[in-house]
């Protein structure tokens, strides 16, 4: 037989596009090969070795925008990215008729998901997107088939992880009736329901081992089986997946299957935590208080000095979902101006420490001596806040908090901190 030799252009500008290509060529070659000796195996052995080498060396985004350049490198200026200004560039979006649906910000690594998903959403490729709880994963999901070709089509979201393990299947691919107990009549599952639109699989690190192979069997073939038949039914879906999970590490543990992996992340957008977009919380404050209002049918609410302080420095650890569900809570519950207590009481930052410093505060003799306690107290309370947060790390405050390294280490040390106290083990 007649091997697949990839010639002479190999190089360091090969493209994404030519790299799938020739896995594609050597596929195929091995399909319709009636026999193969042994050391052709090996040298396809070595040719898939090399061509995965060459994969993985594109970082995700140069494959990307190599990907897409062979289609649409015609609409788009050369790569003007790196000198415009946040504002400009999601300008630019706009003036591309880009479909935002409710996404909003200007941090720089926010709108590089964008334009990742602007430039993703017309192909069929399928996306990862990965971010902490909160950051927007469904919500790119939605951009992205917003964006593309199939938005008159189905939009079928699944949560992998809400599924009980005996379900999966036949949540996924359907069944017929009589396959199980308590299935009484033939049923469609979600990917045939998602024919020519988007599945959204969501929580993908939670799909088990069995349901990972299932997957992957129809991302190769483009085919399901309901459960309890014999007959193929052909599906055409695009694939967005999401996860809050590192599935680098899943893979390592052995409980994410790495073949999956490359298989959904061919374009990979990570959403940055709201902590690292803290730019944008006052946008954010001002637009759920807004559009809370206008749901609870009320006059936007006040904030107090005190809890607009608190709402900028909190870190939000369930990043945007937290910082809306926050502010419908104090919409709900506060009458014209919200306060401190009408937060949730788990993060409520009422501390013993603080309530003591009140009483100090109380008691002090004079007005100046009452600021002096006030203002210490917010500091360090503060300042272990902060700490708690980076495990310890000072270098790391300061740059989150854009303060000299130094300037750091003098407070802490007149409120009598140790980092090291805050370290985890
Ligand atoms: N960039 C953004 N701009 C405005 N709202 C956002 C943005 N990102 C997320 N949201 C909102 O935050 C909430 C959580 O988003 P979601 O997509 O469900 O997050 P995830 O799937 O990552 O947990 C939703 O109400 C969504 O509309
Ligand atoms: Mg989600």
């Amino acid at each position: 037989m007649k091997l697949y030799d990839p010639g002479g252009e190999r190089g360091s500008a090969m493209s994404y596009a030519a790299l799938l290509e020739k896995i594609e060529i050597m596929r195929s070659t091995l399909r319709w090969a009636t026999r193969i000796e042994r050391p052709d195996i090996e040298k396809l052995l070595r040719q898939a070795n090399t061509l995965r080498d060459e994969v993985m060396g594109l970082s995700h985004k140069e494959r990307f925008v190599q990907a897409i350049g062979t289609e649409r490198r015609v609409e788009m200026p050369a790569e003007p990215v790196a000198e415009l200004s946040t504002g400009e560039r999601r300008q630019a979006l706009l003036a591309r008729s880009f479909v935002f649906e409710g996404t909003f910000g200007d941090n720089p690594k926010l709108l590089d998901a964008l334009e990742i998903a602007e430039k993703a959403a017309p192909t069929d490729l399928p996306v990862l997107v990965d971010g902490e709880s909160g950051t927007g994963k469904e919500l790119m999901a939605k951009v992205i088939h917003a964006n593309g070709s199939r938005v008159d089509k189905p939009y079928i979201s699944v949560n992998c992880g809400a599924i009980p393990d005996n379900l999966l299947e036949s949540e996924l691919f359907g069944h017929k009736r009589g396959a199980f107990t308590g299935a009484d009549k033939d049923r469609k599952g979600k990917f045939e329901s998602a024919h020519k639109g988007t599945i959204f699989l969501d929580e993908i690190g939670e799909l088990p081992l069995t349901g990972q192979v299932k997957l992957l069997r129809v991302l190769q073939s483009h085919e399901i089986q309901r459960v309890g038949s014999d007959e193929t039914i052909s599906v055409d879906a695009r694939i967005v997946a999401a996860t809050n999970k590192n599935l680098r590490k899943l893979i390592e543990q052995g409980t994410f299957r790495e073949d999956l992996f490359y298989r959904l992340s061919v374009i990979h957008v990570t959403l940055p935590p709201l902590r690292e977009r803290a730019d944008e919380i006052p946008l954010l404050i001002a637009y759920y208080g807004d559009e809370s209002a206008e749901a609870l049918k009320r006059r936007p609410v006040a904030l107090s000095p005190r809890l607009r302080e608190f709402l900028l420095r909190y870190t939000y650890p369930g990043n945007i979902r937290e910082l809306r569900n926050i502010m419908y809570r104090i919409s709900c519950l506060a009458g014209e101006t919200a306060d401190l207590a009408h937060l949730p009481e788990d993060i409520r930052p009422a501390t013993q420490g603080a309530a003591v410093a009140q009483e100090a505060v109380a008691a002090s003799t004079s007005m100046a001596e009452a600021k002096r306690l006030a203002s210490d107290e917010a500091e360090r309370s503060c300042l272990e806040r902060g700490l708690q947060e980076v495990g310890g790390t000072v270098a790391e405050l300061a740059r989150r908090w854009d303060m000299n390294r130094s300037h750091l280490q003098i407070l802490l040390k007149k409120h009598g901190l140790h980092s090291k106290d805050f370290r985890k083990h």
